[in-house]
C-alpha cells in the first residue's frame, strides 16, 4: 500500500518496531464522526495514541466498553494523559436538542440531555447556534469529570500515579483544536472543579 511504503521509505524499521509493542502517552476519547480522526488532528503517527470513540464522546459510568479502554490505558499502557475531545457542530449534540425521535440512539443522547439540564442556567436564552456550541463544550467538561470519577482514575491518583485529564474541542471548520482549560490531575482539583460547575 502507498501509505505503508511512504512510511517505510522514511523509516525502514517503523513497522517492525511498532509490531513489538505500543507505548502511547495519550488516551483519546472522541466522537465517532468521520471528520474527527484522532491521530491526524494531533499529527501523531501510529503507536502514539490509544483511542476510544463513540457518538458525542460520552463517558457513561457503567459503559464497560469505555471503562475497559480506560483501565487498559491507565493500568497497562500507563498513559500520562487522557483527552476527552469534542467537536463543534456535533451531530449527536444537535440530535439531543431536537424534539423528533431518532430510535434507539435517543437513549444514548439522553446523557447529553442530562448535561443540558445540569447547565440550564448557562444555556437558557441563547440563540440556537450559540447554544449548540456551548453544549458541545459543556459536554466535554462533563465527560472530563466523569472520567475523573471512574474508579480507575481515582485509584491511580490515590496511588500517586501521574495522570492528567484534559478537555479539548475541535473545529471542523478550521481544523483548530482548543483546550477548554479544564485539566484535572488530582482528587483535590476534581473536588474544586466539581464545586465550581
Ligand atoms: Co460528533
Amino acid at each position: 500500500m502507498a501509505w505503508a511504503s511512504e512510511i517505510k521509505e522514511e523509516n525502514p524499521d517503523f513497522f517492525t518496531e511498532l509490531s513489538k509493542q505500543q507505548a502511547p502517552d495519550y488516551l483519546w476519547i472522541g466522537c465517532s464522526d468521520s471528520r474527527v480522526p484522532a491521530n491526524q488532528i494531533v499529527n501523531l503517527p501510529p503507536g502514539e495514541i490509544f483511542v476510544h470513540r463513540n457518538i458525542a464522546n460520552i463517558v457513561v459510568h457503567t459503559d464497560l466498553n469505555c471503562l475497559s479502554v480506560i483501565q487498559y490505558a491507565v493500568e497497562v499502557l500507563e498513559v500520562k494523559h487522557i483527552v476527552v475531545c469534542g467537536h463543534y457542530g456535533c451531530g449527536g449534540i444537535k440530535a439531543s436538542m431536537e424534539e423528533t425521535e431518532h430510535g434507539l440512539i435517543d437513549n444514548w443522547l439522553r446523557h447529553i440531555q442530562d448535561v443540558s439540564r445540569f447547565n440550564a442556567d448557562k444555556l437558557d436564552g441563547k440563540e440556537y447556534g450559540e447554544q449548540l456550541d456551548l453544549l458541545c463544550e459543556l459536554n466535554v467538561v462533563e465527560q472530563v469529570i466523569n472520567v475523573c470519577n471512574t474508579t480507575i482514575v481515582q485509584n491511580a491518583w490515590k496511588n500517586d500515579v501521574e495522570l492528567s485529564v484534559h478537555g479539548w474541542i475541535y473545529s471542523i471548520e478550521n481544523g483548530i483544536l482548543k483546550d477548554l482549560d479544564t485539566c484535572i490531575n488530582s482528587i483535590g482539583q476534581l473536588v474544586e472543579k466539581s464545586r465550581r460547575t
